[in-house]
């Protein structure tokens, strides 16, 4: 048996096997050791030396080569004397080709070894599934696609938390390029930097399956107007923050009003004495700050609200080029098309197909400064009509922690802030409390899986898109995957 290492100490989720010399293992790195009635899978998450020489001795040979009064001193049998200890945590054990949580120790002074393909049969692809990349024994992709129930992954909620550039719309792309035409969910996709529309469009079945709307329609696009019907006082929650008053005014003007209500406000229309001329003045302003008039419109564009609802429900995925503006006026949109997809969802009988909308830099609305919103509405019980976010950031510490616990899949990239990393730990579904340095090293394209659908974190590597896309494109592959 070609075994990399050998346990020597340790407890549960802190065992102690030393390297093989001539062996190198990797942070991260997926191990197997074999026991009588199953396969334990672990992992490596720290690395130190190990030595059986006294650490004055070794102090003093490395004087005597440093100062040059004796090059050619060694350690006798330095291999045996000096080596690597690793600290490993059991993953997974696999029982008659079925995956059960770890609960024992494996065998003392066992052999621990790489692991093979046959080891992962267990890991086998859900009937709708949700690909994420392939799954990673240390830096190192091995060839099985890792993929979870998209069905409850999605109405669950996703975050995708890294620092910038780790590759968070990447994954992101891959992710909606792989669910592009299944019809098992529709997805609503803010697209601030116009980089999804370009990427989805790749598709073959981007004509059937993808929907597009922007301010400027280019090439099968959508024109992305919103009238000012559609709009409610509700809407610019966490778009905008309001006083009380403002708020008040607000309310009170479409009541009396109705769908005309914003444009009697812009109007400047008096609502009676109930109303100070300076909320008044001041509402005017912003609500011209807000509403870009190359999307709001007061005439025409009545049914787009309606349309893009339609085509989620009809598990079509809706880009909405939001490039141009700026933004609040970006959420607002997102905030427009969402409440009425969730009220919809509501009066339904049905939690089927699911719908996931997309947003980059979710703390603008999940925060706690945020105050409630249609976002932080869905985070909470989206999961009950079948609607879920999934919530791009940088900065995953800015959300709260119960609703942090309630995005139940995160795809935790490369990470060097402490504080987020720490953030992401407390609130993952695995005990990720050994995993610090390993989420700390990811590097672009790497990450971490904790989910409550997953039997473990499970260490991804994920394509580059372009690559992903093209590969796809020339070919359509048996698939075997994972649950
Ligand atoms: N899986 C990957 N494999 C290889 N390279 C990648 C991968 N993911 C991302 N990259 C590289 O990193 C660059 C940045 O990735 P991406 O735009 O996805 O990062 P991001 O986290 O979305 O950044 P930002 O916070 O700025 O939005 C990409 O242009 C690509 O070159
Ligand atoms: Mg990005």
């Amino acid at each position: 048996m070609e075994f990399v290492g050998q346990i020597v100490s340790g407890a549960f989720g802190e065992i102690l096997a030393r390297q093989k010399s001539g062996e190198e293992l990797e942070i991260g790195e997926l191990l197997a050791c074999d026991e009588p009635n199953g396969i334990q899978l672990l992992q490596v998450y720290d690395l130190e030396y190990g030595s059986q020489i006294q650490p004055e001795t070794i102090e003093l040979m490395s004087g005597l080569r440093l100062e040059g009064k004796g090059e050619k001193t060694s350690f006798f049998e330095e291999e045996l004397r000096h080596y690597v200890l690793a600290k490993v945590k059991g993953l997974v054990t696999v029982r008659g080709g079925k995956a059960v949580s770890t609960k024992t120790l494996p065998k003392f002074f066992n052999g621990l070894r790489r692991i093979r393909d046959a080891d992962l049969s267990f890991l086998d692809k859900p009937e709708k599934p949700l690909f994420l990349g392939r799954l990673r024994s240390g830096s190192k992709a091995i060839d099985k696609r890792i993929e979870l129930d998209g069905e409850k992954v999605l109405s669950h909620h996703v975050l995708v938390p890294a620092t910038t550039g780790r590759g968070k719309s990447n994954l992101v792309k891959v992710m909606l390029y792989e669910l592009l035409d299944k019809d098992y969910c529709g997805v609503l996709v803010m697209d601030p930097h116009n980089e999804y529309h370009k990427s989805l469009k790749k598709h073959a079945k981007a004509g059937e399956w993808l929907k597009s709307y922007s301010p400027n329609p280019e090439g099968g696009q959508v024109s992305l107007r919103v009238n000012y019907a559609a709009l409610k006082p509700w809407h610019f929650n966490g778009v905008m923050p309001f006083s009380e008053a403002q708020q008040q005014t607000l309310h009170l003007a479409y009541k009396t009003w109705e769908k005309d209500w914003i444009t009697r406000l812009l109007a400047g229309d008096s609502l009676g004495d109930k109303v100070q001329d300076v909320t008044l003045n001041v509402l005017q302003r912003k609500l011209g700050l807000i509403l870009d008039g190359r999307v709001f419109v007061k005439n025409g564009s009545e049914t787009i609200v309606d349309d893009v609802t339609g085509h989620l429900l009809d598990s079509k995925k809706v880009v909405i080029d939001t490039s141009r503006l700026g933004s609040e006026a970006e959420l607002l949109v997102a905030s427009v098309f969402t409440n009425a997809l969730f009220n919809r969802r509501k009066a339904a009988q049905t939690d089927k197909p699911v719908v996931s909308i997309v947003l980059e830099e979710a703390p603008r609305v999940l925060s706690e400064a945020a105050g409630a919103n249609v976002f932080s509405s869905i985070a909470r019980e989206g999961r009950k009509f079948g609607v879920g976010l999934i919530a791009i950031t940088q900065l995953a510490s800015l959300i709260p922690r119960e609703v942090l616990a309630n995005l139940n899949t995160k795809i935790i990239l490369g990470n060097e802030m402490k504080q987020e990393r720490e953030a992401l730990i407390a609130s993952a579904s695995q005990d990720l409390s050994t995993d610090d340095k390993a989420i700390a090293a990811l590097d672009k394209g790497e990450a971490i899986v904790s989910s409550v659908f997953s039997r473990f974190a499970v260490p991804i590597s994920i394509p580059l898109f372009e690559e992903h896309a093209s590969a796809a494109a020339a070919s359509a592959p048996a698939r075997k995957a994972f649950v």
